[in-house]
């Protein structure tokens, strides 16, 4: 096993109706790190939970909770998100028009600074704020839901990110349609964080999903 491989469970495909127990259950299985996905039905079509349910969460678990925020104006959040619990926040690059200073707002903020790229969003944007983020999100799938495809092409844009690090302290994560058939060429372009929903959440026993996913 890899030693700097950490698996972040997307709660969306956990059961809703106890989140109690799941993250009870998750927390067993050894993880240590939650991905949150919040969605507002402009910047996908798609509309999920807010700081409410954040805050839940962060009173439930110990876990390092990574805050994806798939959201129109995203700065206008982040007072409620970090209030609500959130130990990363990560926002759209295609969100932003001012991503500089959203990443120096973070982290005056107390909080990890993460932007996500969809997937037809060439890496190279990142260029200018290589010093600035702890975390980069990259989408292996169009954000809006879980369960859907991994798309290969964004194998380039993961090795293309890993490069760009060059020696650089920020994580580097991977979201969307990664499980056990997906994960093993996502963990070789040298990333460090994979996020599964449907690939974690769909397996009956959690401690071993877990451990299969990370020994992939
Ligand atoms: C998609 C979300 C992902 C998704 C992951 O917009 O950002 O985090 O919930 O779910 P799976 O692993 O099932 O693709
Ligand atoms: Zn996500």
């Amino acid at each position: 096993m890899q030693n700097n491989r950490i698996i972040s469970p997307s709660i969306l495909a956990a059961d809703f109706t106890n989140l109690k127990r799941e993250i009870k259950r998750v927390e067993a299985a050894g993880i240590t790190r939650l991905h949150l996905d919040i969605m507002d039905g402009r910047f996908v079509p798609n509309i999920t939970f807010g700081p409410v349910i954040v805050k839940a969460i962060d009173e439930l678990s110990e876990c390092h909770l990574e805050c994806h925020l798939m959201i129109e104006d995203p700065s206008d959040y982040f007072d409620q998100f970090i209030k609500a619990g959130s130990d990363t926040v990560i926002f759209h690059c295609e969100a932003s028009s001012d991503i500089e200073g959203n990443l120096q707002r973070l982290r005056k903020m107390g909080v990890r600074a993460g932007l996500s790229l969809k997937p037809d969003t060439d890496p190279e944007v990142l260029t200018p704020y290589l010093d600035l983020l702890d975390y980069v999100l990259v989408m292996s799938v169009y954000p809006g839901f879980g369960g859907q495809a991994f798309i290969p092409e964004t194998l380039a844009s993961m090795r293309k990110i890993v490069t760009l690090r060059a020696g650089r302290p920020f994580l580097i994560g991977v979201d969307g349609g990664v499980n056990l058939r997906t994960i093993r060429q996502v963990y070789k372009t040298g990333i460090d964080i994979a996020i599964a929903g449907s690939g974690f959440f769909g397996a009956d026993n959690l401690t071993q999903r877990h451990r299969e996913l990370l020994n992939a």
